[in-house]
């Protein structure tokens, strides 16, 4: 390191981050769902939790609403990838409303093994954190049979009759070590407690908690590109601190990054939630790369090549037009 301008320092880029399968098809359906129909096309939600590809999105011609009373009778309306619940179905089919479902396959996963865990009566433990939308939805399902448990601590209060059934399901972007801490302190408190399935912390949750692990254990700054409501972008700086990294931020874009963040700092991981553009990472890249951090790494830890085909009823409607 002798002679190296005191400024000088190193970029570990976390490889996967971004883009999950379930995002790409999310944005692309109402890209698509745009040129097919023509502007206007309402979303019901943010269609991702990222404030950029929203705000891209609707210079294009999607208008967001929060609720389906806000589309007009008749209209399409894309739901987002976190999914909704089936009171939210059966509304849009009341205002008569095309629809076309970018819910995530692997959310829907979960809400099917919500579905059979209810019609077996089982009390469904779901972790997650109440007022997301993918919570709401899941819940939504079965809601008479869902208790809700946000953290390990909560599970101190819970209490059910004798001889109640027990199963567990999750949110898919939460912090795996976290989850698994309160399903080891529902097991011990309900030995009958079943698992489900499969996990439902997705893939790419998964591979980017792992991948930020990585870089966080050797990085005096870890910085998470990612929007405040994104939950895995949240959990990637919580992940990222617990490994190691002396500080860790989020930010939306480079205007957030704070200069003093950078002071006596050699090496910068940066990674980014399943949410984010890659462009976004990019820019930071510059940023750093500006200030004598210009030496990047990318740290692989899984390859990643899941693609979902787009919902059908839009595959239909395209297949129809050509
Ligand atoms: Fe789906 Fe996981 Fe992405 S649930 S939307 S693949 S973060």
């Amino acid at each position: 390191e002798l002679g190296m301008p005191a400024t000088s320092g190193q970029v570990l880029l976390a490889d996967p981050r971004g883009y999950c399968a379930g995002v790409d098809r999310a944005v692309i359906t109402v890209e698509k769902a745009l040129d097919l129909y023509g502007a206007p096309v309402y979303v019901r939600k943010q269609i991702v939790h990222n404030k950029h590809v929203v705000n891209d999105l609707a210079a294009r011609g999607a208008i967001f609403v929060e609720e389906l009373d806000e589309v007009p009778v008749g209209a399409t309306v894309v739901f987002s990838a976190h999914g909704v619940s089936p009171a939210v179905h059966a509304e849009a089919a009341e205002r008569s409303l095309k629809t076309i479902d970018a819910t995530c396959p692997l959310v829907t996963k979960v809400h099917h093994e919500a579905r059979r865990f209810a019609q077996e009566d089982y009390r469904i433990l779901l972790i997650g954190h109440a007022g997301h939308e993918e919570v709401e939805g899941t819940a939504g399902e079965a809601p008479e049979h869902i208790t809700l448990v946000e953290r390990p601590s909560d599970v101190d209060a819970l209490e059910f009759p004798e001889g109640t059934r027990l199963s567990w399901l999750s949110q898919t972007t939460l912090s795996v070590d976290e989850t698994m801490e309160t399903v080891r302190r529902l097991r011990e408190k309900f030995p009958q407690l079943e698992d489900p399935p499969s996990d439902d912390i997705c893939y790419a949750t998964q591979n980017r908690q792992v991948a930020v692990k990585e870089i966080a254990k050797d990085a005096d700054l870890v910085i998470v590109v990612g929007s405040a409501n994104s939950s895995n972008s949240v959990r990637l700086v919580e992940v990222a601190l617990e490994a190691g990294a002396k500080a860790s931020y989020r930010i939306d874009d480079i205007s957030e990054i704070d200069e003093a963040w950078l002071d006596g700092v050699k090496t910068v991981g940066v990674t980014s939630g399943a949410s984010v553009p890659d462009d976004l990472v990019q820019d930071v890249l510059g940023y750093l790369g500006e200030r004598g951090i210009g030496d990047a790494r990318a740290i692989r830890t899984a390859d990643e090549t899941l693609i979902f085909a787009l919902p059908p009823e839009l595959r239909r409607d395209i297949k129809a037009a050509s």
